[in-house]
């Protein structure tokens, strides 16, 4: 018997939908195929040695070329949405100008596959593909790439317009800025704490520009933006770490959420990032600080600190939590909190609805005799679907949850070394296995969908 309460079907509303997400370089491979310009993510595989396992992007899970018969399995799985990414560099190789049909018509016919099968399309923006092109040309530090951002929208709203249901700007704009121009884990490898701001004020300058582009070719289709969230726990209970959970919120969730929801940057933040501050242009904030239909979450983790005086701003050391399991990734298994960070920001920056973008668990698979037995992932979903059933009966207008990943993929920095799918992939055969816990998820939403 599970010591842990089972996330019960009937605590999701009727029209809630349940799915798994991906991102383009992730999965799609065929970086070369039908007009396809190189983003910043193809030249850091390739070149900057800081790949765990010295991969590239370039087949990942090739689905590209088995888009259908993908579709069909998110079908076979039960999934009613599918949330994708859809790859700059495809639809416009340099970033700007001339439009690549071949490449557009990709992310056409996979809505189509998609509606035609019953499945709800999410379509992100921006998973982190810059084109190489506005990337050489300065990228995110430069303010005209927020303009290029708007015309890609433009382009892609156009051609899917609403038979996309729910549209995401950006994905994680506190990762591509912190982990790729601060940490320089992620493509573009650099390591400035300024340029780490300012890249995350012009991504976020990119999706106020982006919004509108969006309503403009659309009527119905939600518009809205993906974040990641993580709450800060103290590790110990002295002053100095409770100053350090403020500051280590306020980097990872404020900072960002803030501008969004409130239209400022947090104030306490911005003190203690004296030296470092992004160049702010008048009128800015109120770019960034539209209306939005939906804010998607990203959840994986929390963080459990001391203050550590060696470390840089906000100077957060992570403490392992005695008893807890941990992923592959190394990271926490806290499903309270994302029931806690879906009430407190219902509660604080009240977007009128809330999905889960992603959520899901890195582990250690293996197929034997054709099945995956994952009982920890199983396991985490119910944990997590429970904290959404939680978060609902708050009165949190949460409408979506979507498992991070519907397959195993390139997962950026770490290459192939970690397995966040609910189906397993032979990447020698392109096999795809749905694991234990993806026919434990079909199960439960085919029990949704019954008890309504
Ligand atoms: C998120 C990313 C996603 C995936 C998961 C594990 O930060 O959005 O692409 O890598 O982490």
């Amino acid at each position: 018997m599970p010591t842990h309460t089972l996330p019960n079907p009937q605590a999701f509303p009727k029209d809630f939908v349940f799915g798994a997400a991906t991102s383009a370089y992730q999965i799609e491979g065929a970086v070369h195929a039908d007009g396809r310009g190189l983003s910043m993510w193809d030249s850091f595989a390739h070149h900057s040695g800081r790949i765990a396992d010295g991969s590239t992007g370039d087949v990942a899970c090739d689905h590209y070329h088995r888009m259908e018969s993908d579709v069909a399995l998110i079908q076979s799985l039960g999934h009613t949405a599918y949330r994708f990414s859809v790859a700059w560099p495809r639809v416009l190789p340099t970033g700007r100008g001339a439009v690549n049909t071949r490449g557009l018509d990709f992310y056409d016919r996979l809505v189509d596959q998609l509606l035609a099968r019953g499945i709800t399309p999410y379509a992100t923006l921006y998973h982190w593909d810059l084109p190489l092109t506005l990337h050489e040309q300065g990228g995110w530090l430069h303010r005209d790439t927020c303009r290029a951002f708007a015309d890609f929208a433009e382009v892609v709203a156009r051609r899917l317009g609403d038979r996309v249901h729910s549209y995401a700007t950006l994905n994680e704009p506190r990762c591509s800025a912190t982990v790729g121009y601060l940490e320089g884990r992620h493509a573009p490898g650099l390591q400035d704490r300024g340029m780490a701001l300012q890249a995350a004020h012009h991504l976020l300058l990119a999706h106020g520009l982006a919004v509108p582009a969006l309503r403009a070719h659309t009527r119905s289709a939600q518009v809205g933006v993906v974040l990641d969230v993580k709450p800060y726990y103290a590790a110990d209970s002295g002053a100095d770490t409770a100053h350090t959970v403020q500051m280590a919120d306020g980097v990872f969730n404020r900072w960002f959420l803030d501008p969004l929801f409130k239209g400022h940057y947090p104030q306490d933040v911005w003190v203690a990032e004296q030296g470092h501050q992004p160049l702010v242009q008048d009128g800015d904030l109120a770019t960034i600080c539209q209306p939005l239909d939906a804010l998607g979450l990203n959840y994986y983790t929390r963080g459990h600190v001391v203050h550590d005086a060696t470390l840089p701003f906000p100077h957060a050391r992570e403490l392992p939590v005695a008893g807890a399991s941990y992923t592959t990734m190394g990271w926490e298994v806290f499903a309270e909190g994302l029931r806690q960070m879906l009430v407190r920001i219902h509660q604080e920056y009240a977007p009128q609805r809330l999905y889960v973008a992603e959520n899901g668990a890195a582990l250690d698979d293996s197929v034997v005799d054709g099945r995956v037995h994952d009982p920890l992932r199983v396991r985490y979903l119910q944990e997590h679907l429970q904290a959404c059933a939680q978060a609902l009966a708050q009165g949190v207008p949460l409408q979506a949850w979507l498992g991070w990943s519907l397959m195993d993929n390139y997962e950026w920095g770490k290459g192939y070394t970690q397995r966040f799918g609910l189906c397993h992939v032979d990447y020698a055969t392109q096999t795809r296995t749905p694991k234990d816990s993806a026919l434990w998820l079909r199960d439960f939403i085919a029990q949704h969908a019954r008890a309504r």
